[in-house]
């Protein structure tokens, strides 16, 4: 029996989407005799079963009628575990399960060609109950109501031009060609309603992008930072040898390209590339390329869609996922920004090897945040893998990373515009947003420096408010220390006290402070009297 081998994974089944005329049912039958597979045509299998054609199914049993039987034909074509490929009727990606069993596991290939060409194969249609009358115009209302869905597909080939046997002979390529994502990689799946993404995380991910952009994106903007170097040039590389055209835009990473001009500067490179709703972005580089680049993904065309390739520690474990985007105004930090999910994160741990010590040591803040406010059994990995994690031991980074983004995706996928329970990732941010903004947002204190000084103020400030126990806290000061974040800036306790009045998440000039009441297990939006805020800043502060 013949097979596709794609990398060192074997694919075992195959199933070909696409809307009328597209030769599904041709293909899949060549495809299934030159690989020695089974075939399952669930049109066929559907007609088999109903005695009768899929068109008068259709007017007897309507549309709904129809996709229950046809989800039936699917879940036999997934029983048992022979090599199977799957002829798959035009529509059958709108059922969930169904999208879910083709989607996820199996390779789906959209097989598409030009309306011009897909009409011509139909002919009269008189035996496809979705075309007749107005061939044209309901094919083409098809693709605007399908072209998402098939764009989910691992792999896109065209079947415009060429024989059954050529068609296959690209099929055949394009699978052994591309990296498919395989269960194991996507360790973490956020699922929001409608909104499901793979986040990827492991040395050498960038190699799966191909299958995780956009089927019908033709064009890829790449915006990389050019601190990212050799991961910058292979992740274009990667995308180039896909077949997509891809436009490098490089620029140089922190917090000031985070701008309004950056961001129009970067639309308009956006339109000259003459990039449509069905092309994409992706950001290389730390938060601060992932947040300009998200942002302007998401108001280009009113959004197209946006892969996150983050690079530094900080932007794997935060800011890639979850999908807030933002620039800064000279009014203070991400005032103007949009909600908007990336497609896909993917975390290549490669990016980490050039990844200075200092930016590296102070992400391990954020880390030491989701085992306080949100998984206090995360602390148990830190306790044992702190000296590994801070050698950058490939295994217990991606271990890091995959359980930070499993909890952030968790805490977002709940609260996905912070309404309510996603402000406890806030924690320790209250003091470190003041302290980075008196220090002036650059090199003098980085993000993750004052989170760990503000996590040191939150700590105590919940001991005091709240009676979490004292152990809980001088667990987090001393794992920040294991981690090189020692103490805080030399500030006056006053000038920063007066500083968290003007935080975004404050209400009327009051703060609201996420406070625990023992490790892993936080409260957000906590009013806590000025003085109370003023002994812990203190004691925080002249330590
Ligand atoms: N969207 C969110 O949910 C969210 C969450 C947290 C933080 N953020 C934002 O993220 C930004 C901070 O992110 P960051 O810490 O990644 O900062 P950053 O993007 O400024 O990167 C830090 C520095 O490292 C360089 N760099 C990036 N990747 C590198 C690599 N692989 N090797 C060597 N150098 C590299 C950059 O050029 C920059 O000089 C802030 O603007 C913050 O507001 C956003
Ligand atoms: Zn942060």
């Amino acid at each position: 029996m013949g097979g596709i081998q794609n990398g060192a994974e074997p694919v075992t089944r195959v199933a070909l989407v696409g809307l009328p005329g597209a030769g599904k049912s041709a293909v899949a039958a060549s495809l299934a005799r030159r690989l020695g597979w089974r075939l399952v045509d669930t049109d066929a299998l559907v007609e088999a079963a109903a005695g009768t054609p899929v068109g008068e199914i259709f007017a007897a049993e309507g549309e709904a009628g129809f996709r229950r039987r046809e989800l039936e034909a699917l879940r036999e074509a997934f029983a048992g575990e022979a090599p199977t490929v799957i002829a798959a009727g035009g529509g059958v990606l709108s059922q969930p399960e169904a999208a879910a069993m083709l989607l996820q596991g199996t390779c789906a290939v959209w097989l598409d060609a030009p309306d011009s060409v897909l009409l011509n194969r139909v002919g009269s249609a008189t035996d496809r109950p979705l075309l007749r009358d107005d061939p044209a115009g309901r094919l083409a209302a098809l693709r605007s109501a399908r072209a998402s869905q098939y764009g989910r597909a691992s792999l896109r080939v065209d079947c415009g031009d060429g024989d059954v046997e050529e068609i296959v002979d690209r099929v055949v390529d394009a699978i052994a060609g591309t990296r498919l994502p395989t269960s194991g990689d996507a360790a973490v799946e956020v699922d929001l309603d409608r909104l499901a993404y793979p986040v990827v995380v492991r040395r050498g991910a960038v190699a799966d992008l191909p299958g995780l952009l956009p089927a019908t994106s033709g064009r890829v903007a790449v915006v990389v930072d050019r601190a990212t170097g050799r991961l910058g040039r292979r992740v274009v590389e990667t995308i180039e040898q896909s077949g997509r055209r891809v436009a490098t835009i490089t620029l140089t990473g922190g917090e000031q390209v985070k701008t309004w001009s950056h961001a129009g500067r970067l639309l308009d490179r956006f339109a000259a590339l003459e990039l449509d709703r069905d092309d994409c972005a992706v950001a290389v580089g730390g938060g601060s390329i992932g947040d300009l680049c998200g942002f302007a993904a998401a108001v280009y065309m009113r959004g197209i869609a946006c892969l996150q390739v983050p690079t530094t520690l900080l932007a794997m474990v935060d800011s890639a996922l979850g999908g807030k985007t933002a620039v800064n105004l000279s009014a203070g930090k991400n005032l103007v920004g949009a909600f908007a999910q990336p497609r896909a994160v993917v975390c290549d741990l490669d990016a980490l090897e050039d990844l200075p010590e200092r930016p590296y040591r102070s992400a391990l803040s954020e880390v030491v945040k989701y085992a306080m406010a949100v998984d206090g059994s995360l602390a148990p990995l830190l306790d044992e893998g702190v000296p590994q994690l801070l050698a950058r031991d490939p295994e217990v980074v991606a271990e890091v990373v995959r359980r930070c983004c499993a909890l952030k995706a968790e805490v977002v996928a709940g609260d996905e515009r912070e309404t309510g329970r996603r402000a406890v990732l806030n924690y320790g941010h209250t003091v470190g947003h003041a302290l980075e903004a008196l220090t002036g947002y650059g090199d003098a204190l980085l993000h993750g420096e004052a989170v760990a000084a503000g996590m040191r103020v939150a700590g105590d400030l919940s001991v005091r408010a709240l009676g979490c126990p004292t152990a809980d806290v001088a667990w987090q000061d001393e794992m920040l220390t294991r981690c090189g974040l020692h103490g805080a800036p030399p500030l006056h306790p006053d000038a920063v006290l007066e500083r968290t009045r003007l935080d975004k998440k404050s209400r009327g000039g009051v703060a609201r402070w996420v406070l625990l009441e023992r490790r892993g297990a936080a409260r957000y939006g906590q009013l806590v009297p000025a003085e109370m805020v003023r002994e812990s800043l203190t004691a925080v502060l002249a330590a």
